[in-house]
């Protein structure tokens, strides 16, 4: 069998090629890297567990009409999607103070914020991923005013999605992460959800006890990180090693 052609490798995952032209394999590593990679351990099974979960959300987005880049699940550790250009931006949303905002504007951590707030970095590792203002973006080209306001309702729409399915399940979503890609279709180009979304780019406070359930559990080396994606992933339901369906049909008596 031919060996298949790896197209990018980041700090948690590898893309591959895909089956067909358009698409790629995304494969998830359980390498955890914090602090722009000054921190980084292997944390075993993390990337199975981040594989479904991020499975479990696109397509929860896609069947409420937000365009993601995922297609479907292949195996454990892999997802088939849409190859698209990655908008040199990070998307930040935030609901309330944590990380680089509350260092920032000297906010308490866990304080709520008047609103939802919508940040963008530029994706530069060498820079530490720099907060940026719109002024910047516009002058520097690295997205058009119809872009950022394509950015921002994506954001806001993954914002409320994910914050009510975290919320059923008792866990609040202080921040989160994305990253957009642009795809082309004839002569029309549009933005669609890329990248991932799971407990390494979000942060996920217990509601009743306002234990960690994310990356901030490697960051802070507040236990064990799987121990924190797998309470996730139990309590929604996607459990890697959900063999049986989580309809299966009972026998009474
Ligand atoms: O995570 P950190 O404190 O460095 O930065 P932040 O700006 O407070 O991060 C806000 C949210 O975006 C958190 O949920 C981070 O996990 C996520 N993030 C990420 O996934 N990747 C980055 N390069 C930066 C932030």
């Amino acid at each position: 069998m031919a060996r298949r052609k790896k197209v990018y490798e980041g700090k948690a995952k590898i893309l591959y090629e895909g089956p067909e032209p358009g698409t790629l394999v995304q494969y998830f590593k359980d390498d955890a890297t914090a602090f722009n990679a000054e921190k980084r351990d292997v944390i075993e099974g993390k990337g199975v567990l981040n594989n479904r979960l991020s499975e479990y959300f696109m397509t929860g987005l896609n069947a409420i009409g937000v365009p993601t880049h995922f297609l479907k699940r292949l195996n454990m550790r892999e997802q088939l999607i849409r190859a698209v250009e990655i908008v040199p931006l990070e998307v930040i949303v935030r609901n309330y103070a944590a990380g680089t905002i509350a260092k920032r504007l000297g906010l308490e951590e866990g304080t709520a914020l008047p609103r939802p707030i919508v940040e963008f970095c530029l994706k530069d590792d060498a820079l530490g991923d720099p907060l940026v203002a719109e002024e910047h973006i516009m002058a520097f080209g690295w997205a058009s005013q119809q872009d950022l306001d394509d950015m921002v309702a994506i954001a806001l729409r993954v914002n409320d999605f994910l914050s009510g399915v975290m919320y059923g399940v008792g866990i609040r979503l202080a921040d989160f992460k994305i990253e957009i890609g642009r795809v082309y279709e004839n002569d029309f180009q549009r933005l669609i959800l890329a990248d991932e979304i799971s407990p390494d780019s979000c942060r996920l406070w217990d509601i009743e006890t306002g234990q960690k359930l994310d990356k901030d559990v490697f960051r802070r080396d507040l236990g064990n990180l799987t121990d924190a994606y797998t309470e996730v992933a139990r309590r929604l339901g996607v459990l890697p090693s959900n063999a049986t369906p989580i309809t299966k049909p009972t026998l009474i008596n």
